[in-house]
């Protein structure tokens, strides 16, 4: 019985599409736990890229199985999208996607709210979402009012759900000077939805369960990123879920006790898209190197990423919040060549320096930069970490002296083989 847990350290897009792609070779579920279109993971398979926002990115993979839990929350036209998408490349969905009927359904209104929420909010407030009604969605579902996929099923009660939640939201649409959509439109648009999804629906926390007893290797992958966690991210500039490992347990409904490891995704740098602090942030041409070379542009809003040094009390924090017992550390080849090179390794705050992640702190927190070895050489060749330059391998002992978690990967580049595997996560 093995299920393992792959969560974001940083603040999300932290190359989980190729690690969770990489370690799906070996596993038998792969189970997203939450969050909704606003994620994205770009898969390269082949030099070919495709992006998936909802559906997890084992789905490439013949062998694995694909869960859509519900601690997600689901925008159907979306999903239908990505299935037609995925079967174009040949690979098929059947009987090989689950989708929960306990997931939150977003609803045209929702990403109307989340835009005009957002447009409207004063400068230093507006939290730079995604736009795609993840957190008025989820803002139904803590108030007991939305709509679920099970709903799907029967398209009366759909009605009276929709109908309810929409003349919640109306007051919201009108002061911030939307136009509510109506109710048989939003009913015409799911009926075709309604068909494609629900014989994909299924009870996914007792599927996940007979997979354990089975045997079978199950793998649950985070969406964002720690910092990005409701709870234990840079509250407010968060997103509206648990994104931490501990999410894991409530969004797939799988109990504390069957998860044998949590392995956390952290860039060599860190990239930050949205508003919200970001102590190691870079500007000018040190920024701009590592956004062009790492290709740090949303995959979901194409919005530039903000980028900066690698936060080492930020990733110590991530390792006790989530339990980390392994880290795969991402795009080190980025920093090849890079100069001026350095990385954040305490903070001073008006109480003194600490090497904890301030998160109290943050906005007024200073970052404590140290410089670190260069190297030139390209490295997406290693296979091995003494195929490394001596620099970028006393980087990646850096960040386990540092943080006490062994790095079990090293990806070196974009294309699956660019990997350095040093400890499967299943093993
Ligand atoms: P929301 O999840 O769309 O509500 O956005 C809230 C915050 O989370 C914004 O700063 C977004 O940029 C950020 N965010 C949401 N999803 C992702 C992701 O997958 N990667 C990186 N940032 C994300």
């Amino acid at each position: 019985m093995t299920a393992i847990v792959i969560v974001g350290a940083q603040w999300g897009d932290e190359g989980k599409g190729k690690v969770v792609d990489l370690y799906t070779e070996s596993a038998d579920l792969v189970v997203r736990y939450a969050g909704g279109p606003n994620a994205g993971h770009t898969l390269v398979v082949g030099g070919e890229k495709l992006i998936v926002r909802l559906i997890p990115s084992g789905i490439l993979r013949a062998n694995a199985r694909c869960v859509m839990a519900q601690g997600m929350v689901v925008d159907p036209g979306v999903l239908v999208s990505e299935i037609d998408a995925v079967e174009a490349r040949g690979c098929s969905t059947q009987g090989r996607l689950f989708v929960s009927d306990r997931a939150h359904l977003i609803l045209p209104y929702h990403p109307l709210v989340d835009s005009l929420r957002e447009a409207a909010a004063a400068d230093g407030t507006r939290l730079g979402t995604t736009k795609r009604g993840i957190g008025p969605c989820y803002e139904d579902k803590a108030s007991r009012r939305g709509a679920r996929l099970g709903d799907l099923r029967d398209m009366k009660r759909l009605a009276q759900l929709v109908s309810r939640s929409l003349e919640a939201w109306t007051p919201t649409l009108r002061a911030l000077g939307g136009e509510p959509p109506s109710l048989d439109a939003i009913i015409e648009e799911l009926t075709p939805l309604a068909k494609r999804i629900t014989p994909l629906l299924a009870d996914t926390s007792q599927l996940i369960d007979g997979a354990l007893r089975r045997g079978e290797r199950v793998l649950l992958e985070g969406a964002q990123g720690t910092l990005l966690d409701i709870d234990h991210g840079t509250f407010p500039f968060v997103t509206s879920s648990s994104a931490i490992a501990g999410g894991a347990c409530v969004g797939a409904g799988v109990g504390p006790t069957r998860i044998r490891r949590v392995l956390g995704l952290a860039k060599a740098y860190c990239t930050r898209v949205g508003e919200g602090p970001f102590p190691t942030e870079l500007g000018g041409p040190l920024g701009e190197r590592l956004r062009s070379v790492g290709g740090e542009y949303g995959s979901v809003t194409g919005r530039p990423r903000r980028t900066g040094w690698l936060d080492l009390p930020a990733l110590r924090y991530a390792a006790r919040v989530n339990g980390l017992d392994g880290i795969a550390l991402t795009k080190l080849d980025v920093l090849t060549g890079m100069p001026e090179l350095k990385v954040c390794v305490a903070y001073d705050t008006p109480s003194g320096r600490t090497r904890e992640f301030p998160i109290d702190e943050i906005a007024t927190a200073q970052p404590v930069l140290e410089p670190v070895a260069e190297w030139s050489e390209p490295i997406d060749a290693a296979r091995s970490m003494t195929e490394l330059p001596a620099a970028a391998r006393q980087y990646v002992e850096l960040v386990e002296k540092e943080t006490g978690v062994p790095v079990d990967v090293v990806s070196v580049g974009a294309d699956r083989e660019a990997t350095i595997v040093r400890r499967n996560a299943f093993a």
